[in-house]
């Protein structure tokens, strides 16, 4: 862009930050593309191609179902579809129930196939949260009822964001190919899907516990700040899997023992006990990251050390 204005790159880039967009797909794809896109204001609508071969469409929608812009085959049943589909769930306990449904069909055989498809560039939430910057939650340290069911409302919403980067990690890197042209094996989807059955039950145990505490899910403002990783990382699985299970994940097991300590101090044994089946969990979500980005480096023969500290000060700083 150097033989254009600054002024005018810097006015273009506000426009399509504020525009509405939504991948369309992959070029290669587009077997079946939506003939019913319309644009929200009736006028013509903005596609633009990007250079990894991806369609986007700015301020624009088409009927079918989730808003996605290709039709899925209703015999489909691949992992992958219904991941995407759980992306597209705003309904956290819908999410919860189609993510123990299809745990449950992968773990029995009858989802057998993890498939291909174009995850949203961001989940569906309802439209009844209020949703503000990171720094803007009031957590609270945990001396009063208040402020147990801040800390608890806040965890809910990590979980929330918890169920659906599992999914997005399958579906958005369910065709990558190691650097030999091996796919992933099917157990890097096995233990993705049993991270995103775990981050399903931590979601309903915290939410079944605000209740509990005469609040429920939404009374509290929440925040989007860890979808930024997903999008920072979103075309590579290394740094996916650096920087969401390595780093975030990991960060979450250095601060809990100082989180559990301020439930135990006021005598809520019931949130302990949440918690506690919560830590047990999240140890081995960042033993799945830390597996697969070994796994990866191993066979592609990379050195990962030398590796991941660029990676991780890059996207995290
Ligand atoms: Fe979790
Ligand atoms: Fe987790």
């Amino acid at each position: 862009m150097d033989h254009f204005e600054k002024d005018l790159v810097d006015a273009l880039k506000d426009i399509v930050k504020a525009g509405n967009w939504q991948c369309v797909g992959d070029k290669s794809k587009l077997k079946s593309p939506c003939t019913k896109f319309y644009s929200d204001d009736g006028e013509h609508i903005v596609l633009v191609h990007t250079e990894d071969d991806n369609f986007w469409a700015m301020d624009s929608s088409c009927p079918h179902e989730d808003s996605l812009p290709i039709e899925i085959n209703s015999s489909e049943n691949t992992v992958c579809m219904w991941a995407t589909k759980i992306l597209n769930t705003p309904d956290p306990q819908e999410k919860v129930s189609l993510t123990k449904m299809v745990q449950e069909n992968w773990n029995s055989g009858k989802i057998t196939e993890t498939g291909e498809a174009i995850p949203p560039a961001h989940p569906k939430r309802k439209d009844n949260l209020t949703v503000v910057e990171p720094g803007k939650i009031k957590r609270g340290k945990g001396g009063t009822l208040a402020s147990r069911i801040a800390l608890l409302h806040s965890l809910a919403n990590i979980e929330q964001w918890a169920i659906d980067l599992s999914w997005d990690v399958i579906a958005r890197f369910s065709t990558f190919r190691l650097s030999t042209g091996e796919p992933l094996p099917r157990q890097f989807f096995d233990d993705f899907v049993k991270v995103a059955g775990d981050e399903a039950k931590h979601y309903q145990l915290l939410e079944q516990r605000i209740t509990e505490l005469g609040s429920f899910f939404g009374a509290l403002p929440v925040h989007n700040g860890l979808w930024q990783s997903a999008t920072d990382t979103s075309h590579d699985l290394l740094a996916r899997l650096a920087i969401v299970h390595m780093v975030h994940e990991a960060r979450g097991l250095d601060v809990h023992p100082q989180t559990l300590s301020r439930f135990a101090s006021q005598g809520d044994t019931s949130s302990v006990k949440v918690l506690e089946v919560i830590y047990a969990d999240e140890i081995t979500h960042v033993a799945a990251g830390l597996r697969w980005f070994t796994y990866i480096c191993s066979q592609e023969g990379r050195w990962y050390v030398p590796l991941v500290k660029p990676s991780i000060l890059q996207k995290t700083s």
